[in-house]
């Protein structure tokens, strides 16, 4: 199991490892539009556990530019461990 944390809330959101992370941040309260990694309303920052999430998707990539600390909710899933977004 992983675990995803939401810096603001302290809120803390169970998930199967390997799981798109989407939809647990929607719950959360990151909005979303087209979810396919084109208009980047979804980004989050990732404040630890980058380390966690999955490689960045080509999406990503085209969106956000230099590797950084942010990513795109729609586009990442958790391998397991935990990770803590703020948004
Ligand atoms: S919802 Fe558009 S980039 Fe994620």
């Amino acid at each position: 199991m992983a675990r995803l944390i939401f810096e603001g809330t302290q809120e803390e959101r169970v998930l199967d490892d390997g799981s798109l992370i989407a939809p647990v941040c929607e719950e959360a309260g990151v909005p979303f539009a087209c979810t396919e990694g084109v208009c980047g309303t979804c980004v989050v920052e990732v404040t630890e556990g980058m380390e966690n999430l999955t490689e960045f998707t080509q999406e990503e990539e085209d969106f956000l530019g230099d590797i950084g600390c942010e990513r795109l909710a729609c586009q990442c899933r958790i391998k397991g461990g935990s990770a803590t977004l703020k948004f």
